[in-house]
């Protein structure tokens, strides 16, 4: 079991945005259900924020895993300013007491600073979060999408538990400074998007509310030319009897870290589970990172207010 600190985390967690309609509309009596299967299958690692479906998601995972709340590790995120740049701050001390309520329960397991305020130090906003962790309102602090060089300041003012970033095969920026960073700090890095929001899946972009039309590795120029590489892992599927979106997965689980994969559906959700099974060789990693080789991926990974936000992924586009 992987440790993330004193979590003790399955090889997999679950990450519950698409539970809030981010990526097409989704059904809170469908959603319990696959939170359910999903602790049937050995997952015990749940991941939200107070931002996703602007409190909805919290709420919904509060009540569908109250009953086995003591066996789970659940993970949420604040930002100071949840409305963008112009709303009110808020501090991590009253985001955890929000959220808190909206989940019913009297204790978070980890706690992450979504995104690092453009204009409050990393120390105060991770201080504040150790206090809590002190108090024993939650049990780690953690830290999302930070710089190498952030991460070391905050793990200075209180120790990480985990550093929460995008890292997938289209992905890779971490491991140039970030990943080296928490590997040398003993942080856990949870990987995010690790199906590249779906694109590594296979999934398609229906709905006209999905978010990921705002992207631009969702605009059509960057689909063709990204699809092109993802017949690389069609090929490696194909040779281990395995669907792509298991590849994804696997690839992520060979580089020791927690992916959070996201489904709104139960078959789903057991194909990413069964990807712990699947053990790429030497010679198959090697072929899907030199397709998928840092910053060769068409297309931002965020729009432009949320590129200011994270730190940069090298890109040709
Ligand atoms: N810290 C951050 O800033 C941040 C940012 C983004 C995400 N996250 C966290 O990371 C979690 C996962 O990331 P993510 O949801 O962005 O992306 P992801 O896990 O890379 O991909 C999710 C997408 O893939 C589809 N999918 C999943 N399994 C599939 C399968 N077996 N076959 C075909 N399609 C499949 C899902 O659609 P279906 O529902 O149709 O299966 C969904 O559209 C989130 O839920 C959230 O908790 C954190």
């Amino acid at each position: 079991m992987p440790n993330l600190k004193q979590l003790e985390v399955s090889r997999q967690g679950y990450g519950a945005m698409g539970l809030s309609s981010v990526y097409g509309a989704a059904d809170d009596a469908e959603s319990t259900r696959t939170l359910h299967r999903a602790i049937d299958l050995g997952i015990n690692f749940f991941d939200t924020a107070t931002g996703y479906g602007a409190g909805h998601n919290e709420t919904l995972l509060g009540r569908a895993l109250a009953d086995k709340r003591k066996q789970l590790v659940i993970a949420s995120k604040f930002t100071h300013r949840q409305g963008g740049a112009d709303a009110p701050v808020l501090s991590p001390r009253q985001a955890v007491e929000a959220s808190l309520k909206r989940f019913s329960f009297d204790f978070i397991d980890l706690y992450y600073l979504h995104r690092v305020d453009l204009q409050i130090p990393i120390e105060e906003s991770v201080g504040e979060l150790g206090k809590l962790k002190d108090e024993g309102k939650i049990g780690g602090v953690g830290v999302s999408e930070a710089s190498a060089d952030q991460i070391r300041r905050a793990n200075a003012t209180y120790p990480l538990t985990a550093l929460q970033s995008e890292y997938s095969l289209w992905t890779r920026g971490v491991e140039a400074e970030i990943l080296p960073t928490v590997r040398e700090l003993g942080i856990g890095f949870v990987s995010y998007s690790p199906l590249g929001r779906g694109f590594l899946a296979g999934s398609e972009v229906i709905d006209p509310n999905d978010r990921r039309h705002q992207h631009p590795r969702f605009k059509p120029d960057a689909i063709a030319a990204n699809s092109r590489r993802r017949e690389t892992i069609e090929k490696v599927a194909a040779k281990l009897g395995a669907n792509i979106g298991q590849i994804s997965i696997a690839w992520v689980l060979s580089k020791d870290v927690v992916p959070i994969p996201g489904t709104r559906f139960i078959p789903h959700l057991e194909s990413n589970w069964a990807a712990n099974d699947i053990q790429l060789d030497a010679a198959s990693i090697a072929e899907l990172e030199d397709v998928f080789a840092i910053g060769t991926t068409v297309g931002e990974r965020y729009p432009e207010d949320g590129l200011r936000m994270v730190p940069r992924e090298p890109v040709n586009a």
